[in-house]
């Protein structure tokens, strides 16, 4: 049997309530938006101070788009700004920086930001930081189907030889470990289309707080949640 660990290796986020965290003050919602990317920048130094090896977090959903062209465009701006910071908080805290998401989507400008900041850190060996951008699991899914139609078709694969490895390698997370411990924040209780093949087996834990109110102290709290099923049931 495993042994039980202290923390929980894979925890990923779905951060939620950042609209509803500005309203609230009377702000406009992207300030809500700048806040919680300051939150997510302060939760990758704390997962990897609390010894968590991989930190993944939902930033963009493939439904995202729907949102007014003025938000929309004021969330690139923001995933331009951080592109830059997160370059020194991977540099701080020796992180590997990973996005998942079909990046065709973004201004040519932003993919070479991206790629900057995977290419930068892919050799340091600290925390594994993925944000999910224009993600949806099932997107991820049909795309690696796709993937493997075209090995099958090319005559480099049989159906036969097709496992459940296939498909995970075939997945933007490959290399990833399966979550162990997901977070949703604002209270809903949904999956909204996050890691569907990957959080096959991964303890759920919902918080009310809105995002930008998340702090280590709440991690810490869904931590201890996470331990206290581990050994009641033992991760089954
Ligand atoms: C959740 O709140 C926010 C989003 C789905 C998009 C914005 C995400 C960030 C700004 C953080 C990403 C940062 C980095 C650096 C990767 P919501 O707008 O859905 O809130 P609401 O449900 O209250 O309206």
């Amino acid at each position: 049997m495993e042994q039980e660990r202290a923390v929980p290796r894979h925890v990923a986020i779905i951060l939620d309530g950042n609209g509803r965290w500005a309203r609230k003050r009377g702000l406009p919602r992207t300030a809500g938006h700048r806040e919680g990317c300051r939150v997510v920048e302060q939760t990758v130094e704390d997962a990897a101070r609390l010894g968590i090896e991989y930190l993944t977090v939902y930033a963009f959903s493939t439904e995202n788009w729907k949102r007014s062209a003025e938000e929309v465009g004021a969330l690139m701006q923001l995933f331009r700004f951080y592109a830059k910071r997160l370059l020194e908080v991977a540099k701080r805290n020796g992180a590997k920086i990973r996005m998942i998401g079909e990046r065709s989507a973004f201004a040519p400008d932003l993919i070479e930001a991206i790629g900057r900041l995977e290419e930068e850190t892919k050799d340091n060996t600290g925390i594994v930081f993925t944000f999910a951008v224009n993600y949806g699991g099932r997107d991820e899914i049909t795309r690696a189907v796709r993937k493997i139609a075209q090995k099958v078709s090319a005559g480099e694969l049989s159906p036969e030889e097709i496992t459940e490895q296939t498909i995970e390698a075939s997945l933007d997370t490959a290399g990833i470990p399966a979550p162990d411990l997901l977070i949703r924040t604002s209270g809903e209780q949904r999956l909204s289309n996050f890691l569907l093949w990957q959080a096959a087996y991964t303890e759920l834990y919902f918080t009310d707080k809105y995002w930008p109110d998340f702090s280590k102290e709440e991690l810490e709290r869904a931590i201890e949640a996470y331990r206290g099923r581990e050994r009641r049931y033992g991760g089954v």
